[in-house]
This record gives structure tokens, C-alpha cells and sequence, in this order.
């Protein structure tokens, strides 16, 4: 059997946080408390006794555990028994940026610092598993929880994700990665049943999963809400025991997803450890022992004095959530985390500006000089609205969030800022959408007044957190920007021609106006410091350098998912047949030649930068090495910036249909202006095999590769050819 680059890795890292000696000395630990524990007392474990926590053992001291969402900050409080919030008054946090804007810096650096940041936050609020992060692939633009992923390449978002995930869990506590697998849409996300061939999970949806276990040494794994093959994730015989604990030796804990348990014996036997949020009778009017009904409660108690199940099966999972406490709630050289403090906000702010894309910018639109005395007009609701609240699970409660025209306006203390609502959405609201009352005329009215008397209109728009927008539980109804926004800005444009517009979305929208407007800026949703992160990039403070992690079709049926129609996306509301297969995202736009209207990689500088001398290091290459490709890169412009070079590679002489080219290799550099550094990216030739479905396993094929380096994936500085021999 061939070894991908991943086990390669892993074979030669121990693993992070413990020794193999304290690892041996923890489960001798586990060993002699298993022998303490009464069966029920085992059950126990395994299942939640409120919203968010499972009980320990009081008579043995062994103490609860505590959850939170995740993924880009800690989440307020929640009742014990339902899902109101409890109100506190010490449970404001640091919004983070959403992990979309974390994949478009990349820079694992600053993931690193992300996650140790969160996981401060995490163990200051004394919760022991972070649920988070996420790593659904972005199969589509509908999806209305794409804003809390990385992204649609497998590549960057293992590369993103294991350092998120380290920083957590040096703090003491577990991220949990989720959702595994294949929850790439929130319509029938309960009971979609997906079929997509082996060569596609292994090649696209599960490289960030298995990244993050092989090589992020992560400590729990959410199971997802969707079936695959017929059978739920969360309890799945090829999923969760083959893939996940077999293959990847996962040794930490599965956690269901909030009520995605579906059946005892299946919760039992396919690798679901410890059960949340099932919505069993009553649960939400507290009734007495509803914990107890869990499929994993009373029902596998059963179950087990009957004999129908053995009791090891129980053993496994108590095992596993005893080792989570021993690297969580029982590990005594965890610190104690710290919240809200400068170096958390000085975090989210530089992953914020580092992410935020320029995604055009004619006659240097931007930066716009903040010592000029000019009239701004900064128009739109995303200009004030906070972004915290809503979204669904990863709501937060922010202790401090900058709008960006308060951003704005304590940088351009020179200018006129005025400013117009332009349109209005109502309220976030889970599940229901709840219309705004304003009077939609009268709003335009007077965004065309202020643009009018302006020298610049900045239209803050896009999504929000709104039901059908980029929330959980439902996906976005249209491709366009809601709430009259296309015609707003066609109307702004008539009485202005001098417009910017900074879209703050976790997704591609439809721009019927692009042509028009003089620059654009994806900005996300950026969190506590969204304000200054975007007056940073907009006054030049920062030069932008972030990169899309995801592409954006000129229209929805550019996008693979939907190019073959209903069956493809949503599905027929039983199945659905991930038909585009390995051809997800830039994959299908290259290899189908079909222009995206920004491509994956793409973000523009305020410096310009020269790739050249690119190279490898060799020729032919034997299958175990490493191919090293260099080039040199030069700041043309006037300011210091930095850039992503982007290694792809192709194969288009294979046995096997292949994408044109996959991203193997970045690397984001910093140089001065006038100045040139040399880069080189390292990739293992056993990162070009494919998954061969004859063999069920990972193939690398001889012969010809082409090698790809540039900018953006839709612009390649050079091509080069390599052999393997
Ligand atoms: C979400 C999870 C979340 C959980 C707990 C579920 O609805 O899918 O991502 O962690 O709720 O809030």
C-alpha cells in the first residue's frame, strides 16, 4: 500500500502535547478508573446532562464536561435545559474573524495565533471543548454556513486547520473538529442522504478531516447531521470505525452534533462516543431524567444487560472521554486562559486586514488618502449592523464590535463621513426571517441624497446573519444580494459614478453591477475589530493581501454543484449526487473552462508583484522525494506588501479524469517595496497520487506533471514540466 504525504508526516511527528510516556501512563490511569466505574455511572459519560455539558462522576471527583461553540469565539451562555440564553453578565468575548477570512489570509501563522486566542478565550469561560473548527468543503455558494469554513480546497484548508487547531489545545482545551462528513448544506441537512464517489471523499471532503487527526492530533470530532450511503454520520460503520478510528487511529472522542443521534445500537457500534442535543419529549420544559431517554442513555443501558451489546463497546467510548479529560479538565498544567485583553483583539484585527481580498480596484481606487479633506459617503446597512449576533451556532456576544463607519470615522478624522441605511433587513432570528419595518423608498431616498453630495460613496453591503443569508439551518434562497441592493446601487451609480463597494459576506453573490462600480472588497465578517481591520485596508494603513478561498461564478450554474441541476443541489429531498465529483470549485472552472467572475486565489495589492525565475529543483524526481520549486518575487510598487505564491500542479496525460490543476503548495511572503526575496515550496511527490477506486487506495501515477506557479489560480506566472520516475 502506498502512503500518502499525510501518514508520512504522522509517522514521524509524535504527537502534540503528550510523550508517548505520558500517554501510556494516561491510559494505565483510564484503565484503573474503568474498574472504579458502575456501569450506569459509564452511561453517564456518554451523554449530555444539559445543552451544552455531560456529567462526571461526583462521588470520584471526576468532573463534568463543558462545551461551547466555536468556531470563532465563545459563545454566551445557554440555559440548562433550552436553548434561550442564560443572561449572564461576564460572558461577553473577542469576536474572531469567521474562519472563511482565517483561510483567505494564508498565513498558518496567524491560524496559529487565531487558535491559541479562541482557546485563551475558551478556558477563561472554564469550557473544555471548543466546538470548532469547521471544515466542510464549499460546494456551493447557497450553503448558509460556508462563512464558518475554509474555504473549497481540501489543500489550504488542512494547512489552515492544523495550526487553528494546536493553539487551541495547548490552552488544556479540545477543539472539535466538525462536521464530519459531508454537511455541505443546511437545506435537509437532517436527513440528505449523499452520494458521492469514494475518489471524491478522499480526494476533496475528508483531506481537512484527516489533516486535522493525523497531523492536528485533534482530541473530539462532531459528527454531521446528513446520512451518507444511506446511513447517518454520526453513527457510521465506514466513516467513523473504518475511516476515522481505524485508518486514522483517532483516539480522542466523537461528539454527535446537536440532536444528529438517530439509533442506540448504530450510536453504539459505529463510533458515536458521547451524545448532545438529542430532542428527546419534554427536554425543553425540563422534565425529570429527559437525559436519561438519550439513545446512549437508558435505552444502550438496556441494551447492555441484556446482552445484547457488550459492555467493551461502552468501555471504548469512556476510555476515550476519560482521555479527553485527562488533556482538558483533569490536566493539571493547563493555565488558566485569559479573555478580552489586547493581544486577543491586536490577533483579531491582523487576521481580519490580512484577510480581507481586494478583489478590484480601478485607477487606485483604493487606499483613499485619510488626509484629504473630502466627503465620504458611506452607504448600506452592513455599514453599522453588528455581525455577531445570528448566524445560528456561532453567534456571539461580543463584548466590543466596530462597526466599520465608526472604523472610519476615527481614521478619517479629515473628511466628511455621512452616512445612509440605504436598505434595510429586520432583525436576525433563527429559522424565520423577520421583514424590516422601514420604509424601503425612503431609505434609497436618502442614500441618493448623500451620495450625491459626495466625492466617494462607500456601499458597505451584502449578506448578513439573517435566515437564508449566511446562517445554519436553512441555505440562501437567491444568488443576488437581498434586499434591494442591486437596484440601490444602480441608482447610487447614476448620481455618482465614484463608488467602492466592501461586501460583507461569507459567500460569492451575483454582481450585475461589477462593471460599473471602481473597486470592490470581499470583507467578510471580521468580528470585534470589523471597523478598524477595514479602515486599516481601506486608508492604506495595511496593504491588503488576502487571497479568495473560494470562487465566484459569474453565475449560479457556473458553479459545479449546480451546473447539473436539482439531483446535484439541494437533491430531491432524500438524495442528493455530488455529480461535479472531484471537479469542486477552481477544479471545475479550470478544467471546464468555464471563467469564474473572481477565481480561487485571486487579491489584489496596493503594490504590484513580479514572479520570475521560477524553477525546480530537478527534473525527474523518484516517487519518495520532495520536489522544491523556487522563484524569486519582487515588490514593484511603492509600499511594503506581501504576496501568496500559489504552487498547482497537473497531470493532463492520467489513467484517471483529473482536475487541470490542484493547489499542492503556498506560501505568503512579505517584502519591501523595491526589494525581492527568493521563495521555495516543498512538496512531496506522494502528494500527487490520486485515490484510485480500482485499489482502494492512494495511487501516484509515473510520468509527466505540470507544474503551475503564480498568484492566483487563474494567474500563472509559469508552467513547468517534471517527471516521475
Ligand atoms: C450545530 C453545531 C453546533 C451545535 C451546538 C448544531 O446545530 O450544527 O455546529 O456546535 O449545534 O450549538
Amino acid at each position: 500500500m502506498r502512503k500518502n504525504a499525510l501518514t508520512v508526516i504522522f509517522l514521524l511527528v509524535l504527537s502534540l502535547g503528550f510523550s508517548q510516556n505520558e500517554k501510556a501512563e494516561i491510559d494505565q490511569k483510564i484503565d484503573s478508573i474503568l474498574e472504579l466505574l458502575s456501569v450506569e455511572e459509564k452511561i453517564a459519560m456518554c451523554h449530555a446532562q444539559s445543552k451544552f455539558s455531560t456529567p462526571g462522576v461526583a462521588r470520584l471527583g471526576i468532573p463534568e464536561v463543558w462545551m461551547s461553540d466555536g468556531p470563532h469565539g465563545v459563545r454566551g451562555e445557554i440555559n440548562w435545559d433550552n436553548w434561550g440564553y442564560a443572561n449572564w453578565t461576564n460572558d461577553s468575548i473577542t469576536a474572531f474573524p469567521a474562519l472563511t477570512c482565517l483561510a483567505a489570509t494564508f498565513n498558518p501563522v496567524l491560524s496559529k495565533n487565531y487558535g491559541i486566542s479562541v482557546g485563551e478565550e475558551a478556558r477563561y469561560r472554564k469550557k473544555d471543548v471548543l466546538l470548532g473548527p469547521g471544515v466542510n468543503i464549499y460546494r456551493t455558494p447557497m450553503n448558509g454556513r460556508n462563512f464558518e469554513y475554509m474555504g473549497e480546497d481540501p489543500f489550504l484548508a488542512s494547512v489552515m486547520v492544523v495550526p487553528y487547531i494546536h493553539g487551541v489545545q495547548e490552552n488544556g482545551v479540545a477543539a472539535c473538529l466538525k462536521h464530519y462528513a459531508l454537511n455541505n448544506q443546511e437545506i435537509w441537512r437532517s436527513h440528505i442522504n449523499v452520494k458521492v464517489s469514494d475518489r471524491a471523499l478522499n480526494e476533496i471532503y475528508l483531506p481537512a478531516f484527516k489533516a486535522a487527526v493525523l497531523e492536528g492530533d485533534v482530541w473530539s470530532v462532531m459528527g454531521a447531521y446528513n446520512k451518507f450511503r444511506g446511513q447517518h454520520t454520526t453513527h457510521h460503520e465506514f466513516l467513523t470505525n473504518k475511516i476515522l478510528k481505524s485508518d486514522w487511529n483517532f483516539d480522542g472522542v466523537v461528539i454527535s452534533d446537536w440532536g444528529s443521534a438517530h439509533d442506540t445500537k448504530e450510536s453504539a457500534l459505529y463510533g458515536l462516543d458521547m451524545e448532545m442535543g438529542t430532542g428527546t419529549d419534554g427536554l425543553t420544559s425540563s422534565i425529570k431524567n429527559a437525559y436519561d431517554r438519550y439513545y446512549l442513555a437508558y435505552p444502550f443501558l438496556e441494551m447492555i444487560k441484556k446482552g445484547e451489546i457488550k459492555e467493551e463497546v461502552l468501555d471504548d467510548k469512556v476510555r476515550r472521554i476519560l482521555r479527553l479529560m485527562f488533556r482538558t479538565t483533569m490536566n493539571k498544567e493547563r493555565g488558566f486562559g485569559r479573555a478580552n485583553n489586547k493581544e486577543h483583539l491586536l490577533v483579531a484585527r491582523e487576521v481580519a486586514s490580512e484577510g480581507i481580498v481586494l478583489l478590484k480596484n480601478n485607477h487606485s481606487f483604493f487606499p483613499i488618502d485619510a488626509d484629504k479633506k473630502i466627503t465620504i459617503a458611506v452607504i448600506g446597512e452592513n455599514a453599522t449592523r453588528k455581525m455577531t449576533p445570528g448566524g445560528g451556532s456561532s453567534e456571539l456576544k461580543a463584548k466590543n464590535e466596530i462597526s466599520p463607519l465608526q472604523g472610519l470615522r476615527e481614521r478619517y478624522t479629515n473628511a466628511t463621513i455621512i452616512h445612509a441605511l440605504g436598505y434595510a433587513s429586520g432583525p436576525p432570528a433563527y429559522g424565520r426571517v423577520i421583514p424590516s419595518e422601514l420604509d424601503a423608498a425612503v431609505l434609497q431616498q436618502e442614500a441618493l441624497e448623500a451620495a450625491k453630495k459626495a466625492d466617494i460613496v462607500l456601499f458597505f453591503g451584502g449578506l448578513n446573519k439573517n435566515h437564508h443569508q449566511d446562517c445554519e439551518g436553512g441555505d440562501r434562497l437567491e444568488f443576488g444580494l437581498p434586499f434591494g441592493q442591486d437596484a440601490l446601487l444602480e441608482a447610487i451609480l447614476e448620481v455618482n459614478e465614484n463608488v467602492g463597494v466592501v461586501l460583507v459576506s461569507g459567500n460569492a453573490v451575483a454582481m450585475p453591477w461589477l462593471s460599473k462600480v471602481k473597486a470592490l472588497m470581499q470583507g467578510w465578517y471580521l468580528g470585534s475589530e470589523a471597523g478598524h481591520a477595514l479602515a486599516d485596508v481601506i486608508s492604506g494603513d495595511v496593504n491588503p493581501s488576502g487571497k479568495l478561498p473560494f470562487s465566484f461564478p459569474a453565475k449560479l450554474t457556473d458553479n459545479a454543484a449546480h451546473h447539473f441541476g436539482e439531483i446535484s443541489y439541494p437533491g430531491d429531498g432524500i438524495d442528493q449526487e455530488y455529480k461535479e465529483d472531484i471537479l469542486v470549485g477552481y477544479r471545475w472552472h479550470d478544467t471546464q473552462k468555464v471563467k469564474p467572475l473572481f477565481a480561487f486565489g485571486h487579491g489584489l495589492s496596493y503594490s504590484s508583484f513580479d514572479i520570475t525565475e521560477v524553477s525546480a529543483d530537478k527534473k525527474i524526481y523518484p516517487s519518495e522525494a520532495i520536489i522544491k520549486i523556487s522563484c524569486t518575487v519582487s515588490n514593484r510598487g511603492d509600499m511594503e506588501g506581501a504576496e501568496v505564491i500559489q504552487v498547482y500542479v497537473g497531470k493532463s496525460k492520467s489513467s484517471v479524469h483529473r482536475a487541470t490543476k490542484e493547489l499542492k503548495g503556498f506560501k505568503k511572503v512579505v517584502i519591501q517595496k523595491g526589494s525581492t526575496e527568493t521563495v521555495e515550496i516543498s512538496i512531496p511527490v506522494a502528494n500527487l497520487a490520486f485515490y484510485d477506486e480500482t485499489i482502494s487506495d492512494w495511487n501516484l501515477e509515473l510520468g509527466t506533471y505540470e507544474i503551475y506557479v503564480g498568484n492566483a489560480s487563474d494567474n500563472i506566472s509559469k508552467k513547468l514540466k517534471v517527471t516521475i520516475k
